[in-house]
């Protein structure tokens, strides 16, 4: 296995490199829950945000197809790895076909379902994460979301499309059910649990009675994640390389946190194959639970190494130390990759659109 660079500690393994080889090491049936954002691929190729111009990097597949085949080595590596019955949850959005322009839209939550029933996963009902919409606007400058445009011709408006995060379970029985024998115990949202109910956290009693526990179920269970704090999100602004402008919007720990903490027990393995700052890795070890990352873009790297450095020093708890074999030990293959490295270019696709758009407004 190729990667740049890599920090393996007890708590969580982090890697420089492609996840399409790094994926290869963890063994057969080993991890807990599998959680990502990948990059969101557009029907015409490449994908809405671009993040380096290392060939192996998915958002410059150069079709639709090609993104999907590309996408499809990852899958089957992470099905592999994951142990039967267990989650994978992917995080993603339906895709405009001309960014900020008036255009149609791509259902790329579909393909990734396609992907996954393939290969060996039911798919769960789907999470819709809600978007402010003159955030959105303000943030893609989307010709489709102008208040003008509903002045104008309201047939070429649409709704600030929410994210998705869609569960797919592997199929088979799960060896080790996941637990929650007091109930759940913090709350990832903006809301709060109401005072009264603070008597019941970690109900020791008949869980029936447990209203603490209840109440951020009903949260946790709703198809509407209407109050996902957009941010709170790790340190980004640092992970920019010099001169590069390139998109990284790391995604909200509440979305982490709350699949994390509902989807595995404590010691669990979770994987990221898209780590970008490290986001997973950081809520994993936050949760007393370990992570497993792997990110290509260097800068990005570096940035989740301090992130999840951070995470490390929270005190380990009870039942967090047993050892956990990562897989094989990666050989640096510094060369070929700091070769690709060298080929980014500084412009971002994304940045000269919404210029135009500003210009034209
Ligand atoms: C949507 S971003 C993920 C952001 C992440 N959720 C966070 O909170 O920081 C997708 C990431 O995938 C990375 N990426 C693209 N192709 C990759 C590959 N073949 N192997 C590993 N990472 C890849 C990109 O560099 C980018 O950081």
């Amino acid at each position: 296995m190729a990667c740049l660079d890599q920090v393996v500690t007890d708590r969580y393994a982090i890697y420089n490199g492609d996840s399409c080889e790094t994926l290869r090491s963890l063994p057969d049936e080993s991890v807990g829950m599998v959680v990502y954002s990948p990059p969101f691929a557009t029907e015409n190729g490449g994908a809405l945000y671009c993040y380096s111009s290392s060939v192996r990097d998915l958002s410059n597949a150069r079709t639709y197809e090609e993104f999907f085949e590309h996408y499809r080595f990852m899958v089957i590596e992470y099905a592999r790895a994951l142990k039967p019955g267990r989650i994978a949850a992917v995080h993603c959005m339906d895709v405009p076909k001309q960014g900020a322009n008036i255009c149609g839209y791509s259902d790329f939550p579909g393909k990734i379902i396609k992907l996954h029933e393939e290969l060996g996963f039911d798919m769960l009902p789907r999470y819709c994460i809600w978007k402010e919409p003159l955030a959105v606007r303000n943030r893609t400058m989307s010709k489709a979301l102008a208040h003008r445009q509903i002045v104008e011709d309201a047939t070429l408006t649409n709704c600030a499309a929410a994210d998705y995060l869609i569960p797919f379970r592997k199929k088979g029985a799960n060896p080790e059910p996941v637990t929650h024998e007091h109930g759940l115990l913090e709350y990832a949202g903006e809301r709060t649990v109401p005072k009264e109910l603070h008597k019941y956290k970690g109900w020791t009693g008949n869980q029936i009675q447990n209203r603490y526990s209840h109440w951020i179920w009903r949260n946790y269970a709703s198809c509407f994640w209407d109050d996902i704090r957009l941010g709170r999100v790790l340190p980004y602004e640092e992970s920019k390389a010099e001169g590069d402008e390139r998109h990284q919007h790391p995604l909200q720990l509440d979305v982490y946190d709350r699949a994390i903490v509902m989807w595995t027990n404590p010691g669990d393995v979770v994987v990221e194959p898209f780590m970008g700052v490290g986001s997973g890795v950081y809520s994993a070890v936050m949760n007393g639970r370990r992570g497993w990352g792997s990110e290509l873009k260097p800068s990005f790297f570096n940035q989740a190494v301090i992130n999840c450095e951070a995470a490390g020093k929270k005190p380990i708890e009870v039942n967090e130390t047993a050892e956990f074999d990562w897989g094989d030990d990666p050989e640096v293959e510094q060369e070929t990759m700091a070769r690709e490295s060298d080929k980014y270019d500084d412009t971002d696709p994304i940045d000269e659109e919404i210029a135009a758009v500003e210009a034209e407004e």
